[in-house]
């Protein structure tokens, strides 16, 4: 199997989602969505913005290539009466099934941002989006001392060297290299406008439990554990996880975690 598909699958992103529904709202209320607007949520996981977008009367389709996500998203969409927001499985960097100009606002939230080939990824973004229309993209920063990206900045140093030729994810939270890629995909460099933003995981029990989440669900953590304990180290990558999040929790309640992790909102208007 395609071993981006297999790290998503590995997971179940569902548990990680949850933590990150209050941010997933608020960014979905920024965005202008109007009643009939089509809009086109890429690497969905399991409807953090895809069911709120819904909710505001879009009519929505979420891509995502982890079945068992689409699936999930499909079940939260159903508990929740949208029938204007469907779900299919697909691969940001080749979205063969979908025509030219068809979207108002194509949105990926820390999805995009993983899948293979980013040149593709943006080209295809460009691709589907109407004249007029706009791609929001959400992605995590190289370096930054917040949270997600010292997560993968961990999970990476117990976890092998990435094949040859591997493009790191995080390339997308570095301004030049995503202006680079949409300006390859024909977009004018004054159409693309980057801001740091904050979204929050708020989660109902002690940070460890948080990270356990991460250990049991997160494909990337997953397989950091996973080689940690081959080389019997996995009691120092939890160590350092537990004092990552501790640090960063910012919660006045005890048993409660919410921790603010920075990313880089990028915003492309298509001519
Ligand atoms: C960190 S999760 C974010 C999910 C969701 N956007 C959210 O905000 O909760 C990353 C998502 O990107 C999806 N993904 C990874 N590579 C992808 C690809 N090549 N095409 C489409 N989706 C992809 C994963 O399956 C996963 O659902």
């Amino acid at each position: 199997m395609n071993p981006n598909q297999a790290l998503w699958e590995k997971g179940d992103f569902t548990r990680i989602a949850q933590s990150m529904r209050d941010s997933g709202e608020a960014l979905v209320k920024s965005l202008g969505i109007r009643r009939g607007m089509k809009v086109l949520d890429l690497g969905c996981g399991d409807g953090t913005t895809a069911l709120p977008a819904a909710r505001f009367g879009a009519e929505v389709l979420g891509v995502d290539i982890a079945r068992n996500l689409v699936e999930a998203a499909r079940r939260r969409a159903s508990d929740q009466g949208l029938t204007n927001c469907k779900f299919q499985q697909g691969d940001a960097s080749n979205l063969q099934d979908l025509q030219d100009r068809s979207f108002d606002l194509v949105v990926s939230i820390f999805g995009a941002m993983f899948a293979p080939r980013p040149n593709d990824v943006a080209k295809e973004m460009v691709r589907v989006t109407r004249a007029g229309g706009r791609i929001v993209m959400g992605n995590w920063i190289p370096n930054d001392p917040t949270l997600v990206a010292q997560i993968l900045k961990i999970s990476a140093s117990y976890s092998p060297p990435p094949p040859e030729g591997f493009v790191s994810p995080m390339l997308w939270g570095v301004e030049k290299e995503l202006i680079a890629r949409f300006t390859a995909a024909g977009v004018p460099k004054e159409n693309i406008s980057c801001e740091r933003d904050t979204y929050t995981f708020n989660f109902p029990d002690a940070p460890s439990r948080l990270v356990d989440a991460f250990r049991k669900y997160y494909g990337p953590t997953m397989n950091a554990f996973e080689a940690a304990d081959k080389n019997g180290r996995a009691a120092d990558l939890q160590k350092e996880l537990d004092a990552l999040f501790d640090s960063q929790n910012r919660s006045e309640t005890k048993n409660t975690t919410s921790i603010p992790a920075t990313y880089l909102r990028v915003t492309v208007t298509v001519n």
